[in-house]
């Protein structure tokens, strides 16, 4: 490619000063040298008020820490992450959230500053985080409400039915009145459907809030579900624990409970596999959950949250509530090679 002309101080001036980014450039002591008017705009002082100050005036505490290391890898030449997030404090005292790059400048193979571009993300993390308690907010009311639902199940559908069957069954015992054999099929029946309908109560409140997960705790609750998987529907489900197994707050344990629930949802709606694996590993800061098929697989779209867009909350819920506790989700899966969701939780 040959480029047609060179552009000129003068343009890179225009660009530098123009740019919808913010960019300003410090000597090695922190004291502003130049800055463009995005600067302006983001920290509230004029370009001439800027010029006179030290970039110190504008970040404390722990983020003056974090501008001290960025500094030191790079003048040790180690590698940083880029862009970062920094903060800083506006002329009117509020802080500013940025995602920020930062670079030496050298001149004449000499290091005399670092020059930054930083674009103001203050809006977009305060959204975030709305969301991020919305959510937070609509999960904890969704588990209260499925939990009152499943006492209620419980505690008082479940015991009419029960008191039915038994009923049913002393008639049945009394041999007292000789009945027909009609009635006896026709109550053996009755009976048949009674006990179904407790059974489905009883799925279906297990379903909604297992007690065996407030009762016996996760790994339990895990156990408990992969019985069912391979009861109900014939799929080999192996559960196991490495490392140290900690106790974890309620919170958590029903966030890798719920996930492994959906998981495994997948597994038996979608996979065809005819084996699954649930594996939990404790390390000393985080956790892993795995739950993994060796089924049919599937194209996983760039972006999990996408899959909401179409109606399926599944994944794109586990996600969000995964970030909600700071973890991190992941989803491998391949055409024919089954599908593995692994769940990173900082403990
Ligand atoms: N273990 C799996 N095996 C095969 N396909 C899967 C698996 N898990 C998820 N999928 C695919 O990903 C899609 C999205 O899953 P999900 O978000 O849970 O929504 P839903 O289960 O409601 O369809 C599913 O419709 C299915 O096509
Ligand atoms: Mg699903």
């Amino acid at each position: 490619m040959t480029i047609g002309f060179k552009l000129t101080e003068q343009n890179y001036r225009y660009l530098f000063d123009n740019a919808s980014d913010a960019m300003w450039v410090q000597d090695m002591d922190g004291n502003i040298v130049d800055a463009n008017m995005a600067c302006e705009k983001l920290t509230g002082f004029t370009r001439e008020e800027l010029l006179c100050k030290n970039v110190r005036e504008f970040v404390a505490g722990e983020f003056l820490e974090m501008a001290r290391e960025v500094r030191r890898r790079l003048l040790s030449g180690e590698n940083i992450v880029q862009p970062y997030e920094q903060r800083l404090f506006k002329k009117d005292g509020t802080t500013v959230i940025m995602k920020m790059a930062t670079s030496l400048v050298i001149i004449d193979g000499e290091t005399k500053g670092f020059q930054h571009v930083a674009r103001d993300v203050t809006e977009e993390k305060r959204m975030q985080e709305n969301m991020r308690f919305y959510v937070q907010q609509i999960t904890r009311a969704q588990e209260d409400e499925r939990k009152r639902i499943a006492r209620e199940l419980h505690d008082e559908s479940s015991p009419p039915l029960l008191l039915l069957i038994q009923r049913l069954d002393a008639i049945a015992s009394s041999q007292k009145p000789k009945f027909a054999q009609r009635l006896k099929d026709e109550l053996e029946d009755i009976r048949t459907q009674a006990v179904e309908a407790l059974e489905g109560l009883r799925r279906c409140a297990q379903d909604l809030r297992p007690r065996i997960l407030d009762d016996l705790g996760l790994v339990a609750a895990l156990e408990w579900m992969a019985e069912n998987l391979v009861k109900d529907y014939g799929i080999d489900t192996k559960v196991e624990v490495t490392g140290v197994e900690k106790d974890l707050p309620d919170e958590s344990q029903l966030l890798l409970f719920r996930i492994a629930q959906e998981a495994l949802s997948n597994i038996r709606r979608h996979a065809n596999a005819s084996k699954a694996w649930i594996k939990m590993e404790f390390h000393d800061d985080k956790l892993f959950l795995i739950v993994k098929d060796n089924g049919r697989g599937f194209e996983i779209p760039q972006r999990i949250g996408d899959f909401a867009s179409v109606g399926k909350l599944g994944l794109a819920g586990m996600q969000e509530r995964v970030r909600l506790f700071g973890g991190q989700l992941e989803i491998q899966s391949e055409s024919g090679q089954g599908t593995t969701v692994t769940v990173e939780v900082p403990i």
